[in-house]
This record gives C-alpha cells, sequence and structure tokens, in this order.
C-alpha cells in the first residue's frame, strides 16, 4: 500500500471542482464530448462563433483532428487585448533575471504595446501569415512577446532551446524553412554568458533567413550581417502599437515544436490555434487551481513545451501574474528559487523532479531560511518523481500545506492529460492519479489487448482532446506511423505506467528508444547519428542509465574504426563532439569502449541487453542464445563504466 495524502480541506474549501464535481464533470467529458467542449471552448473570445466543436479521428488510415473547426479566433487577442478594459494596469510578466537585481514588472498592457510593435516590424520586414519564425532566446520578455507577436499576425514560431548547437539549430531551420530568426546578442545563465548570436551565426551559414532580429541582452560584442540582421531596438522604435490581431481559423497553426523520438531526426510537433488554447487555458486554471490575483511560476524553459503552454499561453489567456525567471536554480545561490517565491510572493510553483532533487541534495537549510509562506500549490512535470523527492517537496518546501500536482503530459499533447486537482484528488507520492477531464487512457499489452483493472502496460489514449498536436510539420505520415500505427486506433504515448486499484495512473517511464534526461527528451537514435558521424567511430549504441540527480543518465558504446586505439583524449573528444553536434544536454555520462555489440544473428544490436549491462543488473540478461556471437557481453560486463 501506498501513503495517501487525503485532500486538503482549507485547499477543497475554495478549489474550483471537489471529487464530486469531478466525477461528474469527467463523466460528461468522455460521454458527452460534444457538449462539453462545446460549453468550454467559450471560455476563450471568438470572433466567429464556432459550430462544430469536435471532428476527430484516429483511424490508421486517415488520422484527422479538428476542434473547433468552423470558429475563427487569435491566441494573441485572447492572451491580451481581452484583458485590456479589465486588468491593463495589472501585471502580466513579473520578469526576474539572472542576477537578482534585476526584475521588471510587465503590465497587460505593456505587452500588448510591445507585442504590436513587434508584430508591426515583422510585417514591415515581410513576415506574412503563415510564415515560419524560429526563436532562439534567452528567458526574457522579448521570448514571449516573439510568442505573441507571431501569433498575432498567424506567423508560425518555432522555438530552438538555447542550449542547443548551431548544427542543431541550422537542422530546425531548414526543417520549417523558416523566413526569419529572432535571437539575442548572448544569454545570461548562472553569470555566464551564452554566445546566441554567434550560434545563430554559425547556423545561417547552414541555412540562411531573410532577416535575423537581434535583441539587446548583454551588449557583447557580435556580428550584424548587413541586410539580414537588425536590432530589435531598432526595429520596433519606429513602429506603430497599433495592430490589429488577424482573424485566424481555429486550425491556423500556432507553433512547431520540434522534439526527439526513438527513430531519425526530431519531428516538427505541431499545434494549431482554438482547440490549444482552451485545453492550455483550461488547465492551467483547474491543475493548478488558479484564481483571481495569484502569482505563478512555472520554471521551465520556453524552448520546451512547458514554457509554451504553462508560461505563456495558459496563464496569458486566463489573466494571471506569470513568472519568467532567466536563471538557474543555484545561482547566486542554492537558495535562488526560494527567494524569488519570497522576493514576488508566488503562490502557485511548478517546476521539475531535477530541480527538486539537486536541491535536496543542498539539505533543508537553504530553503528554511526563507519564509515560503506564499505558497499554495506545488507542481512537478518532465519525469517520475520518486517519492523520496515528493516527501521532501512535501513537508520541507510546502510545509506539508500545499497540494502538489504532479502532471504527466507530453510535447504532444498540448497540456496537461494525466494530474491531481488540488481540491478534488487525494495523493500519491509518484502517482501522477487521474485523467484530466475529456481524456480516455487504456493500458495496453504489446499485442494492443486492453487491460482491465489494476495492471501495468502500454499507455494509449483512445480518443482526441483540444489540445493534441495535429500532426508532424510537413510529414502527416510520419505523424500517423508514430503515434497511431503501434496500437491501430488509439494514440500512443511511448510511456508505460501501472493503473492500481484505486484507478490512480503511475508512470513508469519511455519503453521506447527515448530517454528522459533531467525532464529533457532525448532521442538515442539521435545521439548514435552523432556518434558515428565522428571519422574514427565505426558504430555506437546509446540506451539510458539510472542517474542520482538527472533521472536517467546517457550510456554510449562506442565501436572504433579498425585501426583507431581507445584512449582517455579519444573519450574526451568524443563526448565534446556529441556535445558539438547537439548541445550540451546530450553529453554522455558513461562512455564504454566496445570492440563488439551484442547482435542477432541478422544484425539487430540488442538493445536490451545494453541497458542492463549499464544498469549495472547484469545478473537478469535473459536469453543471450540467439546472438550471432555471445562472448561480446562477458567482454562488455567486464568493462562496464556504472558500476555501484
Ligand atoms: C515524461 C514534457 C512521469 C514522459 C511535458 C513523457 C513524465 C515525456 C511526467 C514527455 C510525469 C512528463 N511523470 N513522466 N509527471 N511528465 N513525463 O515532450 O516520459 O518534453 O512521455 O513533455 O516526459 O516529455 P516532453
Amino acid at each position: 500500500m501506498s501513503d495517501i495524502y487525503p485532500v486538503n480541506p482549507e485547499i477543497a474549501q475554495k478549489a474550483h471542482v471537489d471529487n464530486e464535481k469531478y466525477l461528474e464533470m469527467y463523466k460528461q467529458s468522455v460521454e458527452n464530448p460534444d457538449a462539453f467542449w462545446g460549453e468550454h471552448g467559450k471560455r476563450i473570445d471568438w470572433f466567429k462563433p464556432y459550430t462544430k466543436v469536435k471532428n476527430t479521428s484516429f483511424d490508421t488510415h486517415n488520422v484527422d483532428i479538428r476542434w473547433f473547426e468552423d470558429g475563427t479566433t487569435n491566441v494573441a487577442h485572447n492572451c491580451l487585448d481581452r484583458h485590456l478594459e479589465t486588468r491593463g494596469d495589472q501585471v502580466a510578466i513579473i520578469w526576474e533575471g539572472d542576477d537578482p537585481s534585476e526584475s521588471e514588472n510587465i503590465t497587460y498592457k505593456d505587452l500588448h504595446e510591445r507585442v504590436c510593435k513587434l508584430a508591426n516590424a515583422m510585417k514591415a520586414r515581410g513576415v506574412t501569415k503563415g510564415d515560419r519564425v524560429t526563436l532562439y532566446m534567452p528567458m526574457i520578455p522579448e521570448a514571449a512577446i516573439a510568442m505573441l507577436a507571431c501569433a498575432r499576425i498567424g506567423a508560425i514560431h518555432s522555438i530552438v532551446f538555447g542550449g542547443f548547437s548551431p548544427d542543431a539549430l541550422a537542422d530546425r531551420l531548414r526543417g520549417c524553412d523558416a523566413k526569419c530568426l529572432i535571437t539575442a546578442d548572448e544569454g545570461l545563465r548562472g553569470g555566464r554568458k551564452v554566445p546566441l548570436k554567434a550560434n545563430a551565426d554559425a547556423a545561417m551559414e547552414k541555412f540562411d533567413v531573410e532577416t535575423c532580429i537581434v535583441v539587446k541582452r548583454t551588449g557583447g560584442n557580435i556580428n550584424m550581417k548587413d541586410g539580414r540582421d537588425v536590432w530589435y531596438e531598432d526595429v520596433t522604435a519606429a513602429t506603430s502599437s497599433d495592430c490589429p490581431a488577424e482573424e485566424l481559423d481555429a486550425e491556423h497553426p500556432l507553433f512547431i515544436l520540434y522534439t526527439s523520438g526513438s527513430t531519425g531526426q526530431p519531428k516538427g510537433v505541431l499545434h494549431t490555434t482554438g482547440g490549444y488554447l482552451v485545453y492550455a487555458s483550461m488547465t492551467h486554471e483547474y491543475v493548478f487551481d488558479y484564481h483571481e490575483g495569484d502569482v505563478y511560476w512555472c520554471t521551465a524553459d520556453v524552448g520546451w513545451v512547458t514554457g509554451h503552454s504553462y508560461i505563456v499561453y495558459g496563464p496569458l489567456a486566463n489573466g494571471a501574474t506569470t513568472l519568467m525567471f532567466e536563471g538557474v536554480p543555484n545561482y547566486p545561490s542554492v537558495s535562488r528559487f526560494w527567494e524569488v517565491c519570497d522576493k514576488h510572493k508566488v503562490n502557485i510553483f511548478y517546476t521539475a523532479p531535477t530541480a527538486i532533487r539537486s536541491l535536496m541534495r543542498e539539505g533543508d537549510e537553504p530553503v528554511k531560511k526563507c519564509s515560503l509562506d506564499s505558497l499554495r500549490i506545488l507542481g512537478s512535470v518532465g519525469e517520475p518523481i520518486n517519492p523520496e523527492a515528493w516527501n521532501w517537496y512535501n513537508t520541507v518546501v510546502g510545509k506539508g500545506k500545499c497540494p502538489i500536482v504532479d502532471t504527466w503530459w507530453q510535447t504532444e499533447t498540448g497540456g496537461i492529460l494525466i494530474t491531481p486537482l488540488p481540491g478534488a484528488t487525494d495523493l500519491k507520492p509518484g502517482s501522477a492519479t487521474r485523467p484530466f477531464f475529456g481524456v480516455q487512457p487504456e493500458l495496453v499489452d504489446n499485442e494492443g489487448n486492453p487491460l482491465d483493472g489494476a495492471t501495468e502496460g502500454n499507455l494509449c489514449i483512445v480518443d482526441s482532446w483540444p489540445g493534441q498536436m495535429r500532426t508532424c510539420y510537413g510529414d502527416h505520415e510520419r505523424f500517423i506511423q508514430t503515434y497511431f500505427s503501434t496500437y491501430p486506433g488509439k494514440y500512443f504515448t511511448g510511456d508505460g505506467a501501472r493503473r492500481d486499484e484505486d484507478g490512480y495512473y503511475w508512470i513508469t517511464g519511455r519503453v521506447d528508444d527515448v530517454i528522459n534526461v533531467s525532464g529533457h527528451r532525448m532521442g538515442t537514435a539521435e545521439v548514435e547519428s552523432a556518434l558515428v558521424a565522428h571519422p574514427k567511430v565505426a558504430e555506437a549504441a546509446v540506451v539510458g542509465a539510472p542517474h542520482d540527480l538527472k533521472g536517467q543518465g546517457i550510456y554510449v558504446y562506442v565501436t572504433l574504426n579498425a585501426d583507431e586505439e581507445p584512449s582517455d583524449e579519444l573519450k574526451t573528444e568524443l563526448v565534446k563532439w556529441v556535445r558539438h553536434e547537439i548541445g550540451p544536454i546530450a553529453s554522455p555520462d558513461w562512455l564504454q569502449w566496445s570492440p563488439g555489440l551484442p547482435k542477432t544473428r541478422s544484425g539487430k544490436i540488442m538493445r536490451r541487453i545494453l541497458r542492463k549491462i549499464a544498469e549495472d543488473d547484469f545478473g537478469s540478461l535473459g536469453d543471450t542464445s540467439t546472438l550471432a556471437d555471445p562472448s561480446v557481453v562477458d567482454e562488455l560486463i567486464e568493462n562496464r563504466q556504472n558500476r555501484s
């Protein structure tokens, strides 16, 4: 039996829904999705109201997902204009700089004006509806402003996380045929500078854009190319702050976000306008039990989906005050998160287990010297939270009075799918608990047979919800292949899960070749192809292995060309190579020289065995008799790198 933490009655009293209401709403949402979403779709403004609500098919031959399809709206209008009358002077974004002495409050009125100016500047440079604009930005207000400016004119943004390498950026510019790139001279994180424009220059050598707009963040020395590169400050200074929001179809694309999968290069996950915003704003309100006046802080980076849905779009659509943090949890000290909570009187705090684990390691003192009295709700996202970290978060950070919402979702899902609701759900540490409205999870065995009751299996979702991705940008076939062909007729998440006797879901992690490093998704195939691109490498296999802080670390097996000798220098060089090819987040944690890899007689690498060895758990390797050369396994065990 796992521990149960009943709903805090004080929270329940003020919450949007209690358990009874949750059950009633959930029932309606799955029994009559048209009525349910027809009603809740009205939470955003529509220029032309929809008459059709749900038109979706998971049929493997014809996957087609449309929500509110005959309505028209605009995301920036919903995040800005509609608040001006009622809350124009309310703070929309609290920006907290890397250096604690820097912060800025931006009201809805200011934000609206800054978005309009940038939108006009982009239009003046020829960016129009449907064009792709790539953002490679630090966590500064201009990142949110650029997102909203794109949304305002119907341009499609594609954010590339600032930690990605020039090559990764070039691939993503090419992937969506970007017309414009918005970046900054340099980023600032933990007191260190990140050479964004220099990286962007290297990327634009490989794929050039028409316009590159550069925000001055540090004032560092950078190159500006005549005719292409312009300063944000210059192009926005002269433009008008009047820029009407484009009337867009509900299914007009809002953004592309590249994410790693089990095969090939990252896919461009495409989200659209109406359904996405309804879902992001509704989950933000209910999951965090957001109330008028709350100060809300999500510590993610806008380069990931969490930043899209729960720093920018969900909160701003709800007229919330959202905090945007440029820095890192341990700079200038390991109390930084808690100091920021006190400084800005944060009520709702949403972060990742990897951050909790690394701060937990520093003991209770750095937390206890802060008051944290303003906190009411805590959230977790990105990977399973281990009960030890959950308990620390609950008792030391939340002082036992703040419900923790462990939110399970994916880039593809647009918003949270499985989660507690603060006033409705008794908590069990480590469980994402129950589905949100409209979400129908199903566990299936490897043949796709649905499993009933308390069980464990592959996690699928059997029907659509409004925030779901619509396609892989430019490759609908890949969308179908990746998500709807493993278990035909169902959306397959790539995750495994257990369901307990109370119907609670416990996500057990990826069941495909994706690993989760500090909450960042990494495809093993991507790291492998980076490694084999090195002239001295013949073959490489990459697996995840348990890592105390990161959740999973990257374990690589490398076979060198016949005329190459392994050495420590070469090891360092290969680690650097991967960082250079993909970015620091893909740095291998362990590298093992492997003269041979375990393969079947047909030449398929047996990853199951490599995973076990990387986990230092080789007592249960299972059947190795089908291997072409079983002796390579002994050699690999002998030289394993991750010994406990
Ligand atoms: C994992 C991040 C357990 C999961 C929003 C999923 C989680 C992948 C949780 C998506 C959670 C996310 N508990 N696992 N609360 N949240 N995951 O696309 O494996 O960056 O498939 O989206 O993270 O990662 P992504």
